[in-house]
């Protein structure tokens, strides 16, 4: 099985960054204060995939997805949307910033890899 290994102090606060494993996009994120706190008060009862944030990450800092969107596979835009997670532009796919389905045709969630932190600068996907 092949695993990614991602340095994260190159990726600022604020900023999402794309990279390719097993022939996919994986975006890992450097969520804000603001984006921690919205993800983390969103009422269960208003997401057609409930899930809390907390049960996504595993460091409220760090979001890691599967760039690809649940509808039919295109790859969402990051920091973009009515939630200012991501956008899908092919049918108008709306995630947050847990990458959680907010509207539009996308049934579920994007999807959150299996990944750890061997340490505080590094996260291994995989
Ligand atoms: Fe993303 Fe259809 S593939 S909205």
């Amino acid at each position: 099985l092949s695993k990614i290994e991602i340095k994260l102090s190159d990726i600022p606060e604020g900023k999402n960054m794309t990279f390719k494993w097993r022939g996919k996009p994986l975006f890992v994120r450097h969520r804000t204060e603001k984006e921690i706190s919205t993800e983390a008060g969103v009422n269960l009862a208003e997401l057609r995939d409930p899930q809390h944030d907390k049960d996504r990450v595993l460091n409220p800092s760090w979001v890691i997805v599967l760039g690809v969107c649940t509808h039919l596979g295109c790859v969402p835009i990051a920091n973009a949307g009515d939630f200012g997670g991501y956008y899908c532009p092919c049918h108008g796919s709306h995630y947050d910033a847990s990458g959680r389905i907010r509207k539009g045709p996308a049934p579920l969630n994007l999807e959150v890899p299996y990944y750890e932190f061997p340490d505080d600068d590094t996260v291994i996907v995989g």
